[in-house]
């Protein structure tokens, strides 16, 4: 939905019981003249990036909040990407004890993944989103058309996101993003909230049976105990997340073939033309070409991550698709020549 149907839809009811907008500093810049009839609400403008969800800026957050006057009844719009609707969605959640948030994207990444679901999250100085909640929006406002200005780094880590929805979605979904592929590299806004459409109804049915990730929605994590060891060993910020995912869905594949789980023959090949038509990497050595990913980095990277249990990394693994295999341990031999 448009983002000047915000103000159509929840009307003067946000003003009447007040409300406060975390906005984006840059896509405020751009696009903020779209929040129609919020445009005196109560505003913090804030840088967007991974430096933006700290303890710092969530005590900031807080206190706009306390000044403004909010109260048990009003609602923390944010306006931005995942980075924004991460801070502004925890600090929603412990203000007052919790009051509600409507989350208006304006990344791709964002639209896709990050405000749907509720999950919230700070980084800590040992680790990334070591600090959280979950806190579903009451509403979430994905306006295609706000992503005409995004970084081209941004848009690509979108895509690389979709593209592991997709697989989790199964034929059809992954059927619609091939077909779209060659408007999606052009940015075509019909072809964006199409594909917006189906990774939010893909993801929030996943969460919808798990909300708190006991087990199914850790589906959710494909290709992603690769891809954080991947931004963990360039150095997080260097290579979009989103790009990291889309080359750890490979390597996952690369292990569910190698470990006899994989059901379906031609996903590989049909996933790397799939990558080749978005724009993105398919391959560890399509990044290498680009960035210093040695073998002994990667390994630090892959023991950091906190989704693995206490001294072994776990993956998701592919039998087909929508058919994942979650919780996998990996021979360090294969792990090896994963990575080497
Ligand atoms: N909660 C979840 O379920 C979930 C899921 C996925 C990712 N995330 C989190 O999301 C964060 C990443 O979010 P992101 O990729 O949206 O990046 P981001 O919020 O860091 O924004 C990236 C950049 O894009 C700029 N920007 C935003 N909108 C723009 C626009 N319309 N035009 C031009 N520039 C614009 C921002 O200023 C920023 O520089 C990570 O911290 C990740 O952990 C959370
Ligand atoms: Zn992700």
């Amino acid at each position: 939905m448009g983002l000047s149907a915000l103000g159509e839809v929840h009307g003067g009811g946000l003003l009447e019981r007040g409300v406060f907008v975390l906005a984006d500093k840059r896509a405020w810049e751009l696009h903020g003249a779209a929040l129609v009839g919020l445009q005196d609400a109560p505003r913090l403008e804030i840088t967007g990036g991974e430096e933006a969800k700290s303890l710092l800026q969530l005590e900031g957050v807080l206190d706009a909040l306390t000044r403004s006057g909010l109260s048990r009844a009003s609602t923390v719009i944010t306006f931005g990407g995942g980075s924004i609707s991460d801070l502004g969605g925890l600090a929603a959640s412990l203000f007052k004890r919790g009051v509600d948030v409507v989350h208006c994207p304006t990344t791709l990444l964002a639209q896709v993944d990050a405000s749907v679901g509720g999950k919230t999250a700070i980084n800590l100085k040992l680790g990334k989103n070591l600090a959280g909640t979950v806190h579903q929006p009451r509403d979430v406002f994905a306006d295609p058309t706000v992503l005409a200005t995004l970084p081209a780094e941004e848009w690509a880590s979108g895509l690389g996101e979709a593209l592991k929805t997709a697989l989790l979605g199964g034929e059809e979904s992954l059927g619609n993003l091939e077909a779209l592929s060659p408007e999606l590299v052009h940015l075509q806004p019909e072809a964006t909230a199409t594909l917006v459409g189906d990774c939010v109804q893909t993801k929030a049915r996943i969460v919808a049976e798990d909300p708190q990730e006991q087990g199914p929605r850790r589906a959710l994590n494909l290709g992603h105990t690769f891809a954080h060891a991947i931004e963990h060993c360039a150095g997080y910020g260097t290579i979009p997340h989103g790009v990291a995912v889309a080359v750890g869905v490979s390597l996952a594949l690369e292990a569910s073939a190698a470990m006899g789980l994989l059901e379906d023959g031609g996903l590989q090949e049909r996933v790397r033309t799939l990558q080749g038509a978005l724009g993105l990497p398919s391959s560890l050595a399509d990044l290498r070409a680009q960035h210093e990913l040695g073998p002994d980095g990667l390994r630090i990277g892959l023991a950091q991550d906190k989704k693995g249990a206490v001294d072994k990394p776990e993956f998701v693994l592919v039998r087909g698709l929508g058919d994942l295999v979650l919780g996998v341990e990996m021979e360090d031999s294969l792990l090896q020549s994963l990575i080497d």
